[in-house]
């Protein structure tokens, strides 16, 4: 497509589907090599990015070990001797079961905060926060010894602003990935290393598979989406790219949201 990342290494966490995905595609065909961290094969992924041209890695990787994520990088500088842009993708909807937007159109009540287990609670914040820290740091650390700067990109969701009924540990660590992105964002404004997040909106990806089947799952999501329809995983891909090449190089902090007109009013 083009050259906005030529040269350039990216590692992907939660590469082998959806978002992460399409990322790891769209990197490849802009010059990327890419580094795929998953609980699930990339093999799909990896034979996309090779199609591009490109050459890319997978390391079976859970982001809620720091051991993990760490390897994660030392992989990646192994293979390719630097990394340049990360993108923190790994992300789970709910601690088991179908994802919330499904249940809560069904009007239970059983996800709300007076029913859930600690544990529940706790899963979703272990994998959507500690992991997408454990993921930043690991990334910051080999880009503060190369000294080249970077670019790191985490993927929190329009329901960092959203409080939306029976998706409290979704939506508490959502705000939890645009709050970490932006303390670290200043932490490192003076090194050349940018932290920034995309908050998607309602995303056709495995997370919410077979919501168009759903009635009032998906009527739900429609009146809170003024453009009537789910986003693409590319169109996500596209606002990622935009925040890892040096055309958002005055940007660090922000939250940017391909969301299909939410927060227009
Ligand atoms: N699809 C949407 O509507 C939507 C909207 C807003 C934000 N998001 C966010 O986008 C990100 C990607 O989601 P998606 O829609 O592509 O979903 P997806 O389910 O297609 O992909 C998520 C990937 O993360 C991997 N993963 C999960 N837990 C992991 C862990 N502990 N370690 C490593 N990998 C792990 C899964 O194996 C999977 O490949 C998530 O953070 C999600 O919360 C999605």
């Amino acid at each position: 497509m083009g050259n906005a990342l030529e040269g350039k290494v990216a590692v992907i966490t939660g590469g082998a589907s959806g978002i992460g995905q399409a990322t790891a595609v769209r990197f490849a065909e802009e010059g990327a090599d890419i580094v795929v961290g998953d609980l699930a094969p990339a093999d799909e992924t990896l034979r996309m990015v090779e199609k591009a041209g490109r050459r890319g890695i997978q390391l079976r990787t859970d982001t809620t070990s720091s051991d993990d994520c760490d390897a994660l990088v030392a992989a990646a500088v192994s293979e390719f001797g630097k990394v340049d842009v990360g993108v923190a993708s790994a992300g789970i909807a709910t601690a088991a079961g179908p994802s919330n937007v499904q249940t809560r159109a069904a009007g239970e009540r059983a996800t709300h905060v007076v029913n859930i287990a600690t544990e529940t609670f706790q899963r979703v914040l272990d994998v959507n926060v500690v992991g997408v820290m454990q993921t930043d740091r690991a990334l910051a650390r080999q880009m503060l010894e190369q000294g080249t700067g970077g670019s790191i990109i985490n993927i929190a969701s329009s329901a960092a602003r959203i409080p939306l009924a029976g998706a409290a540990p979704y939506c508490v660590s959502k705000a939890g990935v645009w709050m970490l992105t932006k303390v670290m964002g200043l932490e490192l404004a003076e090194t050349g290393v940018r932290v920034n997040a995309v908050g998607p909106g309602y995303t056709a990806t495995p997370m919410i598979a077979g919501i168009e089947d759903n009635r009032p799952a998906y009527e739900m999501a429609m009146s809170i989406t003024p453009m009537n329809r789910l986003g693409r995983p590319e169109e996500i891909a596209a606002t990622c790219l935009f925040l890892a090449s040096d055309e958002s190089s005055f940007m660090t902090g922000q939250l940017l949201h391909p969301a299909g007109g939410q927060f227009t009013g």
